[in-house]
């Protein structure tokens, strides 16, 4: 056993994974996992030195630790790909993410929000995970693919399969799902470059750079992304920051006589820290390609090198002495949860109107939220997920 070992057992991440965090911080900021094989990075300023730096350590060889080893002839993801091809890759499908085109998306994303908001009753506890968490960035996402909203129960399930620790369910059924969300996306793929519509697919494979679009294959694969990548994550953006909120009295109050005062920082600045607080992908991971020093460490190539976001999230020496306390009104706020460099999250700028839209919805209706029983959270080394957080909304 050493101080990395409890890194490599799910189990680790469904309990209270920062006592460990701040001690590798103090006494092992890169340590050498030996169960898994992999250096831990949990100093915030090393994590941005490996994410800002793909030519010392990349992508292409995996950005979680169950690809360890793994040798891919052509990438999986976008996420698998380091410059030129990243290059190329994020020029083609950033303009489907421009910030007008997600503000345009506002009115249906509030619809969604108003809907599942005003479905909840006051004084009795709520599961925030089941009945908000979960369906409105599902919601959000099927009305972003443009496919119709009875299937979003199945990207629901989907999306869980494909995720490492989310569910318990068995191999074969795992990967018949994911295989199923494969054929599915490749289908509407193929079938919005054929019939266009007014979806961010039709808007992606229309995209051209220089002449150059993405190819059927690579168009299918970044819609697999988005599914997974656009809802696992600001699910438990959602429920870890209302968990936040209700665990520290009085950030809940403080926040609503700030938005009530019409400050328009105070909700992008809330849903910041909810963001640092959950962390909601723990870590990624890269490899290195060449003799490297990390943090004091001599690493040799091919060395696979873990970034834990959610400890340098909760680094003191960048977010000071109380980085361990939700503040709603904590500013500046430079926390890694969408990462850091040339793979910075392309959804950042709709995860944040998620929020800010929720967070208004909610202020407006409830003066006060609280735990209503005990929180699940899962076993997952990837994401920080929250399985069900009974949550009880005051009256305003
Ligand atoms: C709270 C919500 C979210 C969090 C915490 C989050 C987190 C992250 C992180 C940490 C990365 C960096 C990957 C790396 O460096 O290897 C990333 C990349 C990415 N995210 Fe997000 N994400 C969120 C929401 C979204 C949404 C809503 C979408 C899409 C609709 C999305 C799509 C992507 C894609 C496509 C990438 C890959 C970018 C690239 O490789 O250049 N994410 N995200």
């Amino acid at each position: 056993m050493s101080l990395t070992s409890p890194l490599a057992d799910p189990e680790f991440y469904a309990g209270d994974p920062f006592a460990l965090y701040a001690r590798l911080r103090a006494e092992a900021p890169v340590a050498r996992n030996d169960e898994l094989g992999f250096w831990a990075v949990s100093r915030h300023a090393d994590v941005i030195t490996v994410s800002r730096d793909p030519e010392t350590f990349c992508s292409g060889r995996g950005i979680l630790t169950m690809e360890i080893g793994a040798h891919y002839d052509t990438p999986p993801t976008m996420m698998h790909t380091d410059p030129p091809d990243h290059t190329r890759y994020r020029n083609l499908v950033q303009p489907g993410f421009r910030p007008s085109f997600m503000r345009a998306l506002e009115d249906g994303i509030r619809a969604r929000t108003v809907a599942l908001v005003d479905a909840i009753e006051p004084g009795v506890p709520v599961d925030v995970v089941s009945d908000l968490a979960v369906p409105l960035p599902l919601q959000v996402i099927s009305d972003l693919l443009g496919v119709p909203e009875e299937e979003w129960p199945r990207f629901f399930r989907w999306s869980e399969a494909v995720i490492p620790g989310a569910t318990d369910w068995p191999e074969e059924e795992r990967m018949a799902l994911s295989g199923e969300m494969v054929t599915y996306l490749l289908a509407a793929a193929a079938d919005r470059r054929a019939k266009p519509r007014d979806d961010i697919i039709s808007e992606l494979g229309a995209a051209e750079v220089d002449g150059d679009r993405l190819t059927d294959a690579e168009l299918g694969m970044f819609l697999v992304q988005l599914l997974v990548a656009g809802n696992e994550t600001t699910r438990n953006m959602m429920s870890g920051g209302l968990l936040g909120f209700a665990d520290t009295p009085g950030e809940w109050e403080a926040l609503r006589s700030r938005h009530l005062a019409a400050s328009t920082r105070a909700l992008p600045i809330a849903i910041e820290e909810m963001l640092r607080w959950t962390t909601p992908v723990v870590a990624f991971m890269r490899t290195t390609t060449r003799p490297v020093e990390l943090g004091g460490v001599s690493l040799g190539p091919d060395e696979p090198v873990l970034m834990l976001y959610a400890s340098a999230n909760r680094d003191e020496s960048v977010f000071g002495p109380d980085a361990e306390r939700f503040d709603a009104g904590r500013d500046p706020n430079p926390h890694v949860a969408f990462g850091f460099g040339p793979h910075f999250c392309i959804g950042a700028v709709l995860a944040r109107l998620e929020g800010r839209i929720l967070l208004e919805e909610l202020l407006t209706r409830f003066g006060s939220i609280e735990s209503g029983g005990p929180v699940v959270r899962t076993a997952s080394p990837v994401i920080a997920g929250v399985k069900s957080a009974p949550l009880v909304f005051g009256v305003a």
